[in-house]
């Protein structure tokens, strides 16, 4: 119960974070002052209309959609200015936003006629020269997300973020003269999400406003290839996409064109004043029921879980006195295996190995097996033999050789192993002629394979296994050259104890073997890791690691 009421902490405090990040505003960066466009002096008219200008630039104005523009002096003197808000920010945060970023950006670049800054939520601009509907793309930020794209689908991914952005680009321009926004969301050919805004300052025309986004959307393609996100933003017009969701979802600007005698002076068209806080009333009931029905879908989604996972012990025993294959069904007669490999003929001999000679036999039934015929005593009793041949017989992975059986008459102790066509990974690897069938697409799906096949034997078989032999000549091909493990579970049956960490008898193959198995008889799951770290590297040069 510890373990599942920390996990539902876990899930809860990131999900608070998503939540949080979600809100997060762009990103902020140091303002552009542009020198070129020369200083004013202390106490000068163009200070004083300067600062006239930032403090009537939103209080002259009840239009809402957060765009302003203000312009005053005379001759040299004059003093314009442009804030723009994100198209998702309300009206209070966005005079906050301006506010903070007129006090700061005065300071930030002193007397300097002409700077801009994208500031969090909202964007300010002022200069002595005109710049109310002229298009300027020169960029003034643009950042990268620092996730990556998964790596077969970069360009799919580029060519997602295009059509969403050329869409919403064409959304925008046409988006009227007091506001071109748009934000939406497309889902990515690997079925994830992918949110993205656009935005220009809307006194551009349509036109301008298109060529705007359209230089922001192919601006320096390398710069954030393979990463999920960017956000670029340019003089007049930003862009942003990004994995997760980054606005708000606002409601449509609905220029409501009517006209109402309240409307102010400048222009005929408002937002009713009521209706911004109907909005966050609505949006603040659905946020909460979305939240509470989040919450208890995660509690149930915990508590299935949990309910799963705490009853699996006897659903476990239940399946494996299925799975487990009866002594009877798995012992042969030795005459039964001494037919089928011809009497352990030589020509029937496939190889040595550490533990006795292989040999290719086919029995009664038509099916091909490979017999071990093991030549050291195994050193421990008939009934343990037995019992540790099940053990091992239960192992059953498609990437380990799977063992069918055993024998035991006599002196004699054969196990039985599926037969595997295309012998082992050393005589392809290492022979200069066959080594040609191995394209890196045939290696990468051998890697995969070993990897699967030895994560099965360390974490998720019943019985944890170390191999500690783990060489080429261990990993058999089959018809489609997939690679099986073979000779595992061989320190079972031969009492070489699996959970003491150190052991006087070392089995192993030099070149392969970690360094304190190979000095101290100390092995675990990492000195398995490393014969396969030495494994993979051969694999991918084709060189034997004893004769560089
Ligand atoms: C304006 O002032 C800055 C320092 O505040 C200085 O670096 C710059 O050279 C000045 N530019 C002009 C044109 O005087
Ligand atoms: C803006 O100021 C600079 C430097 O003082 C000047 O060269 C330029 O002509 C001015 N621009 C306008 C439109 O007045
Ligand atoms: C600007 O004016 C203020 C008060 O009018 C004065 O205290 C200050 O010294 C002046 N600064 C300069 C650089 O002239
Ligand atoms: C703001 O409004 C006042 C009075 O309506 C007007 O005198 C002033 O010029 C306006 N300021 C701007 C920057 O438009
Ligand atoms: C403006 O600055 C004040 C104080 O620095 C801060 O409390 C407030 O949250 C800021 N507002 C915005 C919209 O950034
Ligand atoms: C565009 O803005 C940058 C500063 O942000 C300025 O240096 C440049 O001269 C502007 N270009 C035009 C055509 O106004
Ligand atoms: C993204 O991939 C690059 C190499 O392609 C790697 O250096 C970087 O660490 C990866 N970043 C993340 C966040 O995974
Ligand atoms: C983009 O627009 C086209 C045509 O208007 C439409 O068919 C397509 O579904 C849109 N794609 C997205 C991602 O919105
Ligand atoms: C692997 O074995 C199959 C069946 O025996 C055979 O058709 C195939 O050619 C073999 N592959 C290689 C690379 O030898
Ligand atoms: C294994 O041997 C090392 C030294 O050879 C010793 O420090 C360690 O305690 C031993 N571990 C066990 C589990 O016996």
């Amino acid at each position: 119960m510890a373990l599942v009421s920390s996990r539902l902490l876990f899930l809860l405090s990131a999900i608070l974070i998503l939540i949080q990040a979600s809100a997060l505003p762009a990103p902020l960066l140091p303002p552009t002052c542009n020198n070129n466009n020369g200083n004013y002096t202390s106490n000068s008219t163009y200070e004083k209309n300067l600062n006239q200008v930032l403090y009537s630039l939103y209080s002259n104005t009840t239009i809402d959609y957060g765009f302003y523009y203000s312009s005053y002096g005379q001759n040299s003197d004059q003093v314009y200015a442009i804030g723009l808000c994100g198209g998702d920010v309300n009206p209070d945060d966005c005079r906050g936003c301006l506010t903070n970023c007129s006090t700061l950006l005065t300071q930030l670049c002193p007397n300097q006629k002409e700077a801009i800054w994208w500031y969090s939520q909202c964007m300010l601009r002022y200069s002595n020269r005109s710049i109310f509907g002229i298009m300027n793309s020169t960029i003034q930020v643009d950042l990268c997300n620092n996730e990556n794209v998964s790596a077969n689908y970069v360009d799919q991914y580029n060519d997602d973020v295009h059509i969403l952005l050329n869409n919403l680009t064409s959304e925008a321009a046409a988006g009227g003269s007091l506001r071109k926004y748009a934000a939406g969301s497309a889902i990515t050919t690997d079925f994830k999400k992918l949110y993205a805004l656009v935005q220009c300052t809307p006194d551009l025309s349509e036109q301008d406003c298109t060529n705007c986004l359209l230089i922001a959307i192919a601006a320096y393609p390398q710069y954030c290839a393979g990463k999920v996100g960017r956000s670029v933003l340019l003089t007049s017009c930003k862009i942003r996409y990004e994995d997760y969701s980054f606005f708000h979802s606002t409601t449509a600007p609905a220029p409501s064109s009517t006209n109402t005698t309240t409307s102010p002076p400048l222009t005929n068209t408002t937002t009713t004043a009521e209706g911004n806080p109907r909005n966050t009333l609505w949006m603040v009931i659905i946020i909460v029921v979305a939240s509470v029905a989040f919450v208890v879908l995660i509690v149930s989604i915990c508590i299935c879980v949990y309910l799963r996972v705490s009853s699996p012990r006897e659903k476990a025993a239940e399946n494996i006195d299925e799975e487990i294959p009866s002594v009877e069904s798995l012992q042969f007669d030795f005459s039964t295996i001494s037919a089928a490999t011809d009497d352990f003929s030589e020509a029937n001999k496939l190889g040595q190995g550490g533990f006795g000679a292989v040999y290719k036999g086919t029995l009664y039934n038509g099916q091909d097996v490979a017999v071990k015929r093991l030549s050291t005593n195994s050193g421990q009793g008939d009934l343990e033999f037995k019992n540790e041949v099940l053990l091992v017989a239960k192992l059953q992975h498609r990437n380990l050789v799977r063992l069918l059986g055993f024998c035991m008459e006599r002196n004699e102790r054969l196990l039985i192993y599926e037969f595997v066509p295309n012998t082992s990974l050393d005589h392809f690897l290492f022979d200069p002629i066959k080594r040609v069938h191995l394209n890196w697409e045939k290696r990468y799906k051998i890697i995969g394979g070993i990897a699967r096949g030895l994560l099965y034997l360390h974490e998720d078989s019943r019985l944890r296994i170390i191999h500690r032999d783990l060489k080429a000549s261990n990993i058999l091909l089959d018809e489609e050259m997939n690679a099986k493990i073979s000779d595992f579970g061989m320190a079972k049956l031969f009492l070489l104890d699996q959970t003491q960490s150190n052991t006087s008898r070392i089995v192993g193959t030099y070149g392969y073997m970690a360094p304190e198995y190979a000095m101290h008889g100390q092995f675990s799951v990492k000195s398995d890791v490393f014969s396969f770290g030495v494994l993979v590297l051969e694999i991918v040069c084709g060189q034997r690691n004893n004769c560089f």
